[in-house]
């Protein structure tokens, strides 16, 4: 079965409580467990992850080279600031999607730059936590075409 590592980065383990106006009220649970839902209907594995820590972000990143065959990242404000994490992924030549809850090219303009867009297959911003679902039927796609 194939395997998608969910990544998520700094301050959405606040999910919930954290900006509802802007993430809405889902917790990082609640999205933990519509993924693994998800998974189970289009029969992938996933393994779901969050950290605060870059260096954390990169070392998982590093791994899936070896435990999975996608990753879709959600890395919070390290996607507007970190080559760390560019490099990370351009190193593991998996296939990659890049993920937002919120529009963020409707936000402030520092939230326009993303470090990563040149490294991911795709991206997938402003639709919330269904967001999620979205990226893994893409990453799915993404897997079967190169099955
Ligand atoms: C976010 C958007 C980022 O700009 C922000 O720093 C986040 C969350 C999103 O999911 O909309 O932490 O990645």
């Amino acid at each position: 079965m194939q395997s998608i590592l969910i990544l998520n980065g700094p301050n959405l383990n606040l999910l919930g409580q954290r900006q509802p106006e802007v993430y809405g009220t889902t917790t990082l649970d609640d999205i933990g467990e519509m993924c693994a839902e998800h998974a189970r209907r289009c029969g992938v594995e996933i393994e779901f992850a969050q950290s605060n820590h870059e260096g954390a972000m990169i070392d998982l990143i590093h791994q899936a080279k070896s435990l999975h065959d996608g990753i879709i990242l959600n890395a919070g404000a390290y996607t507007h600031t970190s080559v760390a994490l560019h490099d990370a992924l351009a190193s593991v030549e998996l296939p990659a999607i890049e993920l937002h809850l919120s529009n963020v090219h409707a936000r402030e303009t520092f939230r326009h730059r993303s470090y990563l867009a040149p490294v991911v297959t795709g991206i997938i911003c402003g639709f919330g936590a269904n967001g999620y679902r979205l990226a893994m039927d893409a990453m799915c796609g993404l897997l079967e075409d190169s099955a």
